[in-house]
């Protein structure tokens, strides 16, 4: 059994910058608000000829450059995301042929919403410990203002896009420590997107492809749940709260962020903080956040990482890695 290394990471933020103000113009709600209430200044957002695969596709570049791995050697891709380019191919299949893997590689989409990574990344992470891959690209990569409804104060202030990536390869040395992945599908009117190809384009002129969310209720099932999911990793890895070395969490809104870095009795500097200029970037927000960390110098190697996310389904999840 091989440890899932990672060598590097990556992450990509397109051009344009939507502010809070901007948003002022467009739906009954202020800078101050946003900020307050969610830690939010800021969010990127794709080009009209942009697409998720562009984005992962930078994004899995980078994250190669650093590992200095030839993309040929990659055996494994897959991508987390809720906003494909495609029914299909799947972005994961688009983005082996424009890198350079090689043909006949593995290649497939994860959908989880906002834990996309975690559960590739947990997929990925079995692939190598048994045997079935060498070499991985793990990618998160979103366009959330694709799926958003530039009317509605209650959604499309919150999401951004962006995509980040992580080179996992086969080690002898300690990496992914452990993951955990879980799902509740009984709670679907909480957060949802109402339309999807399988119901016919009638459901998209009801409804509309746009994200719908009660917000306050999916707010404290979050804080709930994530801090259970810090319980049960460390439990798993019999490690208690001062092990850990970071916090990289989904950046969904700064109170949550917070609610779970209290559980942990971490100080704030030792969460990696993104959500002011990324917004919540989906399932692109942990390796974003994890990308920005190892390259300013604040996450060194041999330093425990905890990373967790939630998000619509519900799914929920985490990884224990040792960086
Ligand atoms: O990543 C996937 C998982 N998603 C999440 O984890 C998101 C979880 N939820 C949240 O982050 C928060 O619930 C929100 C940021 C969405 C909302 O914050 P909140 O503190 O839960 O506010 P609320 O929904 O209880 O609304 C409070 C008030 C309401 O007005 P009234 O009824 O008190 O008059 C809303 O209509 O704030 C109003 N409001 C706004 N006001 C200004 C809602 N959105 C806005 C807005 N600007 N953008």
């Amino acid at each position: 059994m091989s440890y899932a290394r990672i060598t590097g990471t990556g992450s990509y933020l397109p051009e344009k910058v939507v502010t809070n103000v901007d948003l002022e113009n467009l739906v009954d709600t202020s800078d101050r608000w946003i900020q307050e209430r969610t830690g939010i200044a800021e969010r990127r957002v794709v080009a009209e000829h942009e697409t998720c695969g562009d984005l992962a596709v930078i994004a899995a570049r980078e994250a190669l450059a650093m590992a200095d791995l030839d993309p040929a050697l990659v055996d494994l891709i897959i991508i987390g995301t809720c906003t494909p380019d495609r029914v299909f191919p799947s972005t994961a299949c688009m983005v082996q042929n424009r890198i350079g893997m090689a043909p006949g590689t593995v290649a497939f989409d994860v959908s989880a919403a906002c834990s996309g990574f975690i559960f590739a990344l947990d997929i990925a992470n079995r692939f190598i410990a048994t045997g079935g891959a060498r070499r991985a690209l793990v990618i998160g990569a979103e366009t959330m203002s694709r799926i958003l409804d530039w009317n509605d104060r209650g959604t499309c202030v919150l999401f951004g896009d962006g995509a980040g990536a992580v080179v996992l390869e086969a080690s002898d040395e300690p990496g992914v420590l452990s993951t955990h992945l879980h799902a509740d599908g009984s709670h679907e009117e909480l957060l949802y997107v109402p339309w999807g190809v399988g119901q016919g384009y009638d459901g998209l002129e009801r409804e509309g492809g746009t994200i719908r969310m009660r917000g306050n209720e999916v707010f404290k099932i979050a804080v709930r749940t994530l801090g259970r999911i810090v319980d049960e990793t460390l439990e798993a890895n019999n490690l208690t709260r001062e092990d850990i070395d970071w916090l990289v969490p989904h950046q969904a809104n700064i109170r949550i962020i917070e609610a779970t870095a209290r559980k942990l009795e971490l100080p704030m500097e030792r969460v990696v903080q993104t959500i002011r200029e990324h917004g919540n970037t989906s399932a692109a927000s942990i390796p974003l956040a994890l990308d920005v960390a190892i390259r300013d110098g604040r996450i060194r190697r041999g330093d425990l990482l905890l990373l967790e996310a939630f998000g619509g389904g519900f799914t929920w999840g985490s990884a224990l890695v040792r960086y």
